[in-house]
């Protein structure tokens, strides 16, 4: 698989078999991510990933949590600004458009919305996840390293004819996520990663992108030496 289907088959995906992710494959998937760049070479992030009984065990109590209406834990960082502005405020209820009707689900059926979330919290039945920390002290340049490392991660794999699902629903959920994973003091959960075969049978709606010239603006010029 080449970069570029590597990149374009990449998606949210949120619906996996229970096939197992053998070990061997995260590792290849995990050292090469290694390779990710980062300022001074900091390599800022601290990856948990976990398969088999203390991932059944992470999902048992995160949904004994939900079921109990336990309220989030309280925020480490904010997700969002509290108020989107254009365009960024109508990119997100077109994604929220295109997540529910992909679900059938109509947007004022908080019910049903609701329920769709929780899946998170099941890792939309993966059998592997990654659980992504980063140093509490560490600044913006380090989170999008973080970031950097997490789509090498979610590139890779694809390779592996995998495919995954990042999480900030785990960041609401982190202190069930501390009692599996026993991270150490001084490490903020910035995301879960569900990791898994796809299951085909699950429909979705392939997330659409802003055209080019809404994101990218080219400064051209003639080559240097050539101006006339
Ligand atoms: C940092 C990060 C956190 C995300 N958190 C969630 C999440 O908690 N639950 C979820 O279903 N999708 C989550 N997503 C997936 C996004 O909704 C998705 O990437 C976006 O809508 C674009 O769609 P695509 O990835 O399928 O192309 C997250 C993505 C990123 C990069």
């Amino acid at each position: 698989m080449d970069v570029y289907e590597a990149v374009t088959s990449r998606r949210a995906v949120r619906g996996f078999t229970d096939r197992p992710v053998p070990r061997e494959t995260l590792e290849r998937v995990l050292s090469a991510a290694a390779w990710a760049p980062s300022g001074s070479n900091l390599q800022p992030w601290h990856a948990y990933v976990l398969t088999g009984e203390p991932l059944a065990d992470l999902k048992k109590r995160a949904g004994e949590r939900l079921a109990a209406g336990d309220p989030w834990d309280e925020r480490e960082y904010e997700m969002y600004p509290p108020e989107l502005k254009t365009p960024y405020r109508e990119r997100r209820s077109a994604f929220g458009q295109e997540r529910y009707s992909a679900l059938g689900v109509a947007r004022e059926d908080w019910e049903a919305r609701q329920r769709a979330a929780a899946e998170n919290w099941q890792c939309f039945g993966a059998p592997a996840a990654l659980f992504c920390y980063i140093d509490r002290y560490m600044g913006l340049p380090q989170w999008a390293d973080v970031g950097m490392y997490l789509q090498s991660v979610m590139l890779l794999l694809r390779a592996e004819g995998l495919h995954s699902c990042p999480q900030m629903a785990w960041s609401v959920y982190r202190r069930t996520v501390a009692e599996v994973l026993s991270p150490p003091d001084g490490l903020v959960l910035f995301c879960g990663m569900s990791i898994g075969f796809e299951d085909v049978t699950v429909d979705y709606i392939r997330t659409g992108r802003a055209p080019l010239d809404e994101t990218v603006t080219f400064v051209e010029g003639q080559p240097a030496g050539e101006a006339s």
